[in-house]
C-alpha cells in the first residue's frame, strides 16, 4: 500500500478571556448585528498580557500528542504570523516548552494559509524518513498585531492554537493525509500585511509610521480572491486524490468569514451544512484557523473517523491551497 503521514493526535487551545462583539462596540464604531452579519463572528479568544504565541503552541502541541497517547515528537513545525519575536522563531521555543529535548524546529510564515504549508512540510518530512512524529502546530497571538482603533482588523481576528501530530503509515488507513495543494501570488503582498518591522522598513531610513506597526487588509478584494482561490485549489486537490467532490463529507476551511466558507461549498457544489464552522467561538484565528476548526469538529461529532475532508485556506501572500485527508479514529481531544 502506498505510504503516507497519518494523523495520529488532534489539540486544540484558546486563551480563556472572551471578548464579545458588544464589548468591542463599546470602543469602536461597529455593532454585535453588523459583525455577526458580515463575518459569522459572535466572539474571539484573546491573550492575557504576557502571554505568547508559544504559550498557545505549547498548549496545542500537548493536547496533539495526549490525544496521540505519545510525549515526544522528532520535529515541530510552528505555522504563525505572530511569532513570539521577529528572530529567533518561535517553533524551537515550543519544542523547548514540551521538553522535546534538540529535535529540528522551525517556523512557517504565510499567515492564514500557514497551517496547509505546514502540513505539507510535515507530511514531506515523514515520508521522506527524516522524522518518525511531527508536531504541525498554528498558532497566533493575533491580537497583539491589531490597531485597537481600527473596526475593519479588530473585530475579525482572534488568539489561539491547533496541533495535529503526524506519523508514518499508509494511504488506507484512517488519518491519511492524501494530497496537499499550495499556491502564492506574492502581487498580492500588500492586501494583507503588516508593512513595518522588517528589513523594507529598516533599509528605508525612513521613521517609523505608526500606522505601519499594525495589521491591515482589504477585506473587500480578499474576499473575492479567497473564494475564486480556495475553490480552485479544492478542485485541484481533489482531483489529483482521486476524489469527486460528492465524495466530500466535510469541508473544513480557514475560519476567515461564514460567508466565504458558504460561497466556497457553493462553487464545490457541495450542500452548506458539510462545512465545519466554529468562527462564531473563535473569529479568524489565521495559522490556528483550521487546526482548531478540526478540534472543535472532533470534539462535536461533526467529523467521523473514515470522513473524507477537504481542507481549504486563503491568507497573506498571498497564499492559497487546499489538502484532502481522511478523519482518524481518535479518542475525544
Ligand atoms: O484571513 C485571511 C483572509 N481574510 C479574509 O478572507 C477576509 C475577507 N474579507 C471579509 O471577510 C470581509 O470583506 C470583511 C468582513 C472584512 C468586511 O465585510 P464587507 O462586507 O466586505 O464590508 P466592507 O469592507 O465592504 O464594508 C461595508 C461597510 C463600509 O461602510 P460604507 O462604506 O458602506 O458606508 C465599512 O466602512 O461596513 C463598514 N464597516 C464596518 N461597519 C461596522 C467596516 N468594518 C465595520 C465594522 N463595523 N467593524
Amino acid at each position: 500500500m502506498t505510504r503516507a503521514a497519518v494523523i495520529a493526535g488532534v489539540g486544540g487551545h484558546v486563551p480563556a478571556r472572551v471578548v464579545t462583539n458588544d464589548e468591542l462596540a463599546q470602543r469602536l464604531d461597529t455593532s454585535d448585528a453588523w459583525i455577526r452579519s458580515r463575518t459569522g463572528i459572535a466572539q474571539r479568544h484573546v491573550v492575557e498580557p504576557g502571554v505568547t504565541t508559544s504559550d498557545l503552541a505549547a498548549e496545542a502541541g500537548r493536547r496533539a500528542l495526549k490525544n496521540a497517547g505519545h510525549d515526544t515528537a522528532d520535529l515541530v513545525i510552528v505555522a504563525t504570523t505572530s511569532p513570539d519575536r521577529p528572530c529567533p522563531a518561535t517553533a524551537p521555543t515550543v519544542a523547548a516548552k514540551l521538553g522535546l529535548g534538540e529535535v529540528p524546529a522551525y517556523d512557517i510564515a504565510a499567515v492564514c494559509s500557514g497551517f496547509l504549508y505546514a502540513l505539507q512540510a510535515g507530511a514531506a518530512a515523514v515520508l521522506a524518513g527524516h522524522a518518525e512524529r511531527v508536531l504541525v502546530i498554528g498558532a497566533e497571538a493575533f491580537s497583539t498585531l491589531l490597531s485597537p482603533t481600527d473596526r475593519t482588523t479588530a473585530v475579525i481576528f482572534g488568539d489561539g492554537a491547533g496541533a495535529l501530530l503526524l506519523r508514518a503509515g499508509t494511504a488506507d488507513e484512517p488519518g491519511a493525509v492524501h494530497h496537499v495543494h499550495l499556491a502564492s501570488d506574492g502581487t498580492m503582498a500588500d492586501l494583507i500585511t503588516v508593512r513595518g518591522g522588517g528589513a523594507e522598513e529598516r533599509s528605508s531610513g525612513l521613521p517609523v509610521r505608526e500606522e505601519d506597526r499594525y495589521f491591515r487588509m482589504e477585506g473587500k478584494s480578499v474576499f473575492f480572491a479567497a473564494v475564486r482561490r480556495m475553490a480552485q485549489s479544492s478542485l485541484t486537490a481533489l482531483s489529483r486524490t482521486g476524489w469527486d467532490t460528492a465524495q466530500v463529507d466535510r469541508l473544513v476551511g480557514h475560519q476567515a468569514n461564514t460567508r466565504i466558507l458558504h460561497a466556497v461549498a457553493e462553487q464545490l457544489g457541495l450542500p452548506a451544512e458539510r462545512a465545519v464552522i466554529n468562527i462564531d467561538q473563535v473569529g479568524n484565528t489565521s495559522a490556528a484557523s483550521i487546526p482548531l476548526a478540526l478540534a472543535h469538529g472532533m470534539a462535536t461529532g461533526e467529523l467521523r473517523t473514515d470522513d473524507r475532508v477537504l481542507l481549504t485556506a486563503f491568507g497573506g501572500g498571498a497564499t492559497w491551497g487546499a489538502a484532502t485527508v481522511t478523519w482518524p479514529d481518535l479518542p475525544p481531544s
